[in-house]
Formats: structure tokens, sequence, C-alpha cells
């Protein structure tokens, strides 16, 4: 029991059954339990813009008002607000909702939007009493607010603006918006995510809803010999309590391969410390942890395999029955060993990248309910398609039995791909017929759900005496944790994208992933490419300095050009825009004393000849065009996106769209958001469907279309890794990006430059926001972030983990690239990814600058930044 714990119950010891007074919202209220406010808010009074990002006090998302003070409401009970006045979002004047909400949308500082409630709580709080406020206190103010979308940058103009509206007392007129590529079109669900009234699925609330839980291993390696339910199947409100033997169907699930137990088995091995052995369902929250105590499981603990190199020893324990080895990757072309003997220079170092934590604010949540002679599944990840097939073969169901549904999604950057929640509320709701929600808990989803890989990496990189690269070798080891998730393709990305966005006629790249007993690696924001090219761009200065040339130089020297050969062989297609970014870049790199450097390039969908297809339908209902794909908007803004190149293609205006939620039974399947993929594939795929509408637009009013549907689709063709082609397509489009990091003379960051090719930015505010996030991101995987494990069990809390703050981002400065003319997708590439992707590199390189240490290591240590400046 921690600290936070002791405190509440000592506080529900004294406040047991007294009755409470205080106001809320204005009103009076009386209540005679003690309860948690966080919880009392959102249960009793259903207020549910006061979110729950983390229980601990460590996120700011439940941010509420007492007295004027901007609070915590998880890190207090109803004694202790006795009468006190409390005011949540719900309880702003209408004036107040309306300049929050215009000034928040106008300048684009939403994207998921699950901080934004807590984040307006904290700025009114300071705006009360400071109207013009000036930057550094609106930092401070929301210094307790974690954003893990927008950099911070958005919703500090945002706050900004609300005081000069509120101020001044005349909110400004609406504009007027054409929805047409190119306009900062304001987010089309913004202001129901600004008031707190967008709904997440732990917002909803059904009567008669069971809670689930599953009790999870104690061990990360261990045998489990019996599991005893017996007495806790006679708690009062035990409603189910399964087991393995419970499941209907397939018991082993996961994306991609199926190795991943929704309940391990008696006789079988744990093999991480997320693992579920029982499932419960029960008629209160409370009653869940009451259950789990009176479960008896008796294991047998086993030495936990901590790390790729235990994993791959000849004696080691086989983790899966086939092994420790995920897979094995080659990217091969040309002769590195004779290139790198004809070279001039050549270097060579070894990296090390950590696990990341994902860290969305909203933690995962499901609920499931059955209907008819299925189920019915509400969520919030990142493909209703995959939950689909994952549950139907867990309950032995016909896909089309079981719907799946998805509420907004508050953040995900990978870490909602896999099943986390979704197949235990099916599989409860399946055995109770009964709504199931189950909900993770901040502990629980940091344990959980599989992280950005661990990598260790040997790199090998070598030039002509002109700075030409000769050849580049690689060796990437990568933990991928107890079970596979997206570990295959990470180490692809991982490969194919290591040697970067140069001409190099020769490269040798090899990567394994390896089993262990740490929680799964998985897709994270950049996709394995974070990772390699932290190593590559590293060692390319290096090279630069033998060569007595400057890092931009040695880059702007290499970076290829439309037509040229990328190091997989792929020819740079006209829209490619790399150069243009270093030349964007270039004077505030060269004019500042201590600055880094890195490039990257990220693919947009799948490629390497998997099939992957965008789809879009659209359809007239009561004069307006409904959008309806199954493509998840995760907080990147994908409905606003897909909304303007309907409005583009089309010549409607926005108010004549509307975005559908994503629903196996009315969407169809246009793939996972993943990958940077949907702007370009559902983009292309409502192109498409608009070009069909617009044709019977010419001769017809929307109103005689009523009930019509306009269908697209997408399918990118590209080429398999070892294609024998001179030159396969391994992906459909490249986008491309140099980022420049200054800092001063401590060390302290004071500005960071993104240029990005985008091909075309459809809106570019939300490009903006997308830069300003993942630089953010970037520099907390450059500096402090971290997900320590000890014997595989991690040890970071929310408040550990080393997330930036809004009082620690520095000045940041997108650049959008527009070049490209391609047809698809009216040129857009995707920019999810690739903004998390250059920072760590350009950090490394801007200490390196500094101090002449080269930093091999991430977080990199010795620097300004080091978690004891930090979550204070
Ligand atoms: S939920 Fe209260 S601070 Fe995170
Ligand atoms: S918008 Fe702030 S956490 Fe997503």
């Amino acid at each position: 029991m921690d600290h936070r714990e002791n405190i509440l119950k000592e506080e529900f010891a004294q406040g047991g059954s007294k009755m409470h007074n205080f106001i809320l919202n204005g009103e009076n209220i009386e209540f005679n339990r003690e309860r948690n406010l966080l919880d009392y808010l959102r249960d009793e009074k259903k207020l549910t813009s006061v979110k729950n990002g983390c229980s601990e006090g460590a996120c700011g998302a439940c941010m509420v008002l007492i007295d004027g003070k901007a609070v915590r409401a998880c890190l207090y009970t109803l004694s202790k607000v006795e009468g006190k006045s409390l005011l949540t979002l719900e309880g702003l004047s209408e004036f107040e909702k309306k300049v929050y909400s215009y000034a928040f949308s106008m300048v684009g500082a939403v994207q998921c939007g699950f901080c934004i409630p807590g984040m307006i709580i904290s700025a009114k709080a300071l705006i009360d009493v400071n109207k013009t406020p000036k930057e550094q206190d609106i930092r401070k103010a929301i210094k307790g607010n974690i954003c893990r979308c927008t950099g911070y940058v958005k919703i500090i103009e945002g706050i900004k603006l609300s005081a000069q509206i509120i101020s001044c007392g005349i909110l400004p007129k609406a504009k007027v918006y054409h929805g047409n590529v190119g306009e900062r079109l304001p987010r089309i669900e913004a202001e129901e995510k600004i008031l707190g009234r967008a709904e997440y699925t732990d917002d909803m609330y059904i009567e008669g809803m069971l809670y689930g839980s599953a009790l999870r291993t104690k061990y990360p390696r261990a045998k489990v010999i019996s599991i005893d339910i017996s007495k806790a199947l006679k708690h009062s409100e035990a409603v189910a309590i399964l087991t393995a033997e419970d499941i209907p169907g397939n018991r082993y699930i996961g994306h991609l391969v199926k190795d991943w137990p929704a309940l391990i088995a008696v006789g079988e091995e744990t093999r991480y410390i997320g693992d579920s052995v029982v499932l419960v369902a029960a008629k209160s929250k409370t009653a869940l942890k009451e259950i789990f105590e009176l479960i008896d499981v008796v294991y047998e603990e086993l030495k936990p395999l901590t790390s790729p190199e235990q994993a791959l020893r000849t004696e080691a324990p086989k983790i899966h029955s086939n092994g420790n080895i995920l897979k094995n990757e080659r990217v091969k072309r040309g002769d590195v060993d004779k290139a790198i003997k004809g070279s001039k220079y050549v270097v060579h170092n070894h990296f090390s990248t950590p696990f990341t934590e994902h860290a969305f604010l909203e933690p995962e949540c499901a609920i499931a309910l059955p209907e008819g002679d299925g189920i019915t599944l509400y969520t919030g990840a990142q493909g209703v398609y995959d939950e689909q097939r994952e549950i139907s073969e867990l309950l032995g169901l016909p896909k089309e039995k079981v719907r799946s549904i998805s509420k907004y999604v508050g953040g995900g950057f990978g870490g909602k791909e896999d099943m986390s929640v979704q197949h235990h509320a099916a599989l409860l709701a399946w055995y109770t017929q009964k709504p199931v929600k189950v909900t993770l808990s901040r502990k629980e989803s940091i344990m959980i759900h599989p992280k950005r890989h661990a990598m260790e990496i040997d790199v090998t990189t070598a030039c002509d005496e002109k700075g030409r690269l000769t050849a580049f070798r690689a060796m990437i080891i990568a933990d991928t944790g107890a079970y596979a998730s997206l570990g295959g393709p990470v180490l692809q990305r991982a490969c194919t994208h290591a040697a970067g966005p140069y001409r190099c006629p020769n490269v040798d790249i090899e990567g394994i992933a390896v089993y262990t007993n740490n929680p799964p690696g998985g897709a994270f924001r950049g996709f394995g490419v974070t990772q390699s090219v932290f190593a590559s761009e590293c060692n390319l200065n290096l090279l630069a300095q033998k060569l007595g040339i400057s890092p931009w130089e040695i880059r702007y020297i290499n970076a290829v050009e439309p037509g040229q050969e990328l190091p997989n062989g792929q020819i740079a297609d006209e829209g490619t825009a790399i150069k243009e970014t270093l030349l964007a870049v270039k004077e505030e790199y060269e004019n500042s004393k201590y600055a880094g450097i890195g490039c990257t390039m990220k693919n947009s969908g799948l490629g390497v000849g998997v099939p992957d297809v965008g789809r879009c339908k659209l359809v007239v209902i009561d004069e307006r065009v409904h959008i309806r794909t199954s493509a998840a908007c995760i907080g990147q803004g994908l409905g606003t996106i897909i909304a303007q190149l309907v409005c583009q293609t089309t010549g409607l205006v926005p108010s004549q769209v509307l975005v559908d939620f994503p629903d196996t039974q009315l969407t169809p399947d246009s793939g996972t958001t993943t990958a940077s993929r949907q702007t370009v594939f559902t983009g292309e795929a409502a192109r498409v469907a608009s070009e069909k509408l617009k044709n019977e637009l010419m001769h017809k009013a929307l109103i005689e279309l009523e009930g019509q549907e306009f269908y697209g689709e997408y399918q990118g063709i590209t080429d398999p890794i070892g294609s024998d082609k001179k030159n396969p397509v391994s992906h459909v489009a490249y986008g491309y990006a140099t980022q420049v990091v200054v800092i001063d003379e401590n060390g302290k960051l004071v500005k960071v430059i993104a240029a990005h090719d985008v091909g075309r930015a459809v809106n570019p505010i939300n490009v903006e926001g997308q830069i300003e996030g993942g630089v953010v991101m970037g520099l907390g995987y450059a500096l402090t972030e971290d997900y320590p494990l000890t014997n595989s069990i991690p040890t970071g809390k929310f408040g550990t983990l080393g997330l930036f703050r809004a009082t620690e981002v520095p000045e940041i400065k997108p650049i959008i690239i527009e070049k490209n003319i391609s047809e698809l997708a009216c040129g857009a590439k995707g920019i999810g990814e690739i903004t998390a992707i250059p920072t760590a590199p350009a950090v490394q390189g801007a200490y390196y600058s500094l101090d002449g240490k080269f930093r091999t290591k991430l977080p990199l240590s010795d620097t300004f930044y080091n978690k004891s400046t930090l979550s204070k």
C-alpha cells in the first residue's frame, strides 16, 4: 500500500458514514458516505469531464477547482471538501465555455482531447486571478497537467488567447471555412472534447453493468500449479470467475502471431508480469479487489529471462515452444565488406535504447454487452476490425456476431493495437450475458500493454574522401518481450530504415527479435526506426568529423534526390524533399553555437508486399454526407483530414459532412491506424468516393441523393522484402524530415527546428500539432524517459516515467515542406510517426557539440535533464 492509499484509508475511516456538505457547480450537495472525490464526481454525479488518467496525482486529467484553486480530484476525499465550493468544467459559465471552445479550437490545441478539460480547469484558475498571463505564467499553471499529444505549444497559445478574450469580454466572430485542402480548419470534434462532452469508453455507463478485471500473475515467469476459486465464488458480489478452461474458442490470440493466451492455464508457464490468470466480473468496482484476495493460485516460481542476451544462450529455457527467436530480418544490397575495405573513413559504434511507455492519457477501457446471439463492444483502440477478428476467435463465434464500435480514443501512439481489455470484457459479457466494463488502472496499463522495444544496435558507416557514403552495416537485437505483438514488423522497419534517407549502394542490416520475460515490445510511434535511426544518425556525425565537414554537410552530400535509389533500392519519387528540409534548417543550425541535427524518412503504409487497403463510404442522410470508415482517429485528427479531402473533391462545405465513428457494422474495413497510413490510404479511398459523389452532384442536388452510397477503395501495391526486382517499391510513399536541436551552454534546450516534407499539408494546423507533439515525445526519449525493469518487473509509475511537462518544453519551430504533386490523397504523406524520430539523435549531437562526449545510450546521461530535475 502506498502513501496515498494510507492517507485515503485514514480519511475513509474518519469520514465513514458522516454527512458531507459542499457546493458542486453551484448546487448544495449532501452525501452520506465517504468517497474518493474523483470516483464520486464520475460515478455518482456523472461529471465525466473530470477524467481519470492515473488515480495517483500525476497526470492532472482530474483537475477541478476547489474554492478557486486547481487541485487533483483523485487525491481528495469528500471529507476534505467539507464546506467548500467545487467547480468542474460542466459548471463554467456559458461565456467561458464559448471562449475556451473558440480559443482552443482556433489554435489547434486539441488532439486526443483527454487532457483538455483538466487543462482548462488549470487555465481558469490562472485567468481568474491574472487576466494577462505571460507565457511563463501559463506554463507554470499547467505544470501539473500532462499532455502526451500536443507538446503543449498550442495549449499554451489557446490559454493565452482565452485570457485575451476573457479580459476584453467580447467573443470574436466565428470564421467561415470551406474545408479545402490547405485550410487551417479547426478540428471537427474540437468543441466536444474541449467541453468534456466527448464520450470516451470509461465515460459510458450502462444500467446493470458489471465491472471486470483480471488477476495477474505474481511472477514474470512461473508455472501455474493450481487455481482455487471456490472461496471467491462465495463473495456476494462475484458474478463470474473464469479461468482458461472457460474460454470457448482459441485461447491464444495475437495481432499477427497467435502466441498470447487470454488466460494462463494450470500447468502452463507465465511469460511476463502482465499475464492474466483469472477473470472476475463483479457487481461493483470495489468488490473486485476483495474477490481477488479470495482466489488461491499456487505458482512454482522460475527465474525470468531478463534480456535477449540471456534468452539467446543455448541453455536458456524456451519461452515459447518454437524457441526464443521471434524473427530474423536481413536487408542486403551490394557488397559491404568490399566497400568498407575500399573506404577512406569508417566509424563503428554500439548503441543502446530503452523500452518506452506510450503514456497515452486515457488508460485502456472496453465495455462489452450481449446483443442477440453475439457481442457488441465499445472501445477506444486503433482498429475495430482487429478487435472483431481476435474476439470472434477467442469466443469461437463467426466474425459477424462480434460488433466493435469505437468511442473517442484518448491517445494510442501504437500502444492500443493489441488486445488489452477488449477480449476480457467480451469473454465476461459472453458468460454473464450482462454488460461488463473492464478498465485498466494506470499501474496495470504501464505493466501490460506492449512498449517501444529496447534495442542493442551495432553500426558501421563508411564513406569516401568526399564524404559520399559507401557502406552501411548494422546488427540490431530487439527485446520483443513475452509476446510477438508487432515485434516482427517493428524489427523489419528498424532494419529497412536504418541506413536513412541517403544514397548508399552497399548495405547489410541484420536484425533479430528475441523473446524474453519482459513486457512485450510492440508498435510505438516510429515503429523501430526511432531506435535504429538514433544509432545511424549519431554515427554519421563522427564520419563528418573525420572528414572535417559539418554534420549538416555530410547529410546534404548524401541526401537522396528524386530519381535516385534509396538504400533499399526503391527509386525516390518526384515528391522527395529531404534536401529541402535540410536547406530549411541550415541557417539556424549553422548559426547556433551548440546544436545537433537529425534526418530520417518514414514510410506511409504497411508496404513490403503486405496487403494494405483503405476503404471509405459516403452516405447521404438528411442532406448531409456521412463519412464512414473504420479508420481510427487516435488523436491525430483523421476525421478532419478526411472531411477536408471530401470537401476539396466535392465542393461541399464542412457543415455538410459528418464523420461517423468506426463501427464494424456500418463502416468499411480500412485497416489499423498504424504505419502513418491513414491519411494516405483512407484519405485516397475518401477521395475516390468523393469523385463519384462529385459526378452526381454535377447534375443533382444533395437532397436528391438521399440514401445513396458512394464507395472508394485504395490498395497500395508494393514489393516484398527480398524481391528480385532491381528497384522494388517497398512503400507507396515516404515522408522526410530534418530536425535541429539547439541547447545553451548549460545544456538546456533552447529551440527545436523541425522541417518536415509532408507532401501536401491537408490541414497545416494539424501538421504543426503533430510535429510539436512528436518533437516533445522525441525530447523525452532522448533525455528523460525510461521504463526501468527489475527482474522483468516494471518499477515506474506515471509520475516517474520522465514525461516532459509544459515548463520544460523549449521553443519549437515547425517548418512544413510541400512539394508532392502526386494525386494520391491530394499529395499528402503520413506525418504521425516521423515527427518523433530525428529528435533523439539531434539532441545527442547538440550535447556532443557542447561537451565532446559521444553518448551512445538513451536516455542520454550526464545532461541538464535527468530524473532529479524532472517530475518534481
Ligand atoms: S487522475 Fe488525478 S492526477 Fe491523474
Ligand atoms: S490532447 Fe493532450 S493528451 Fe491528448
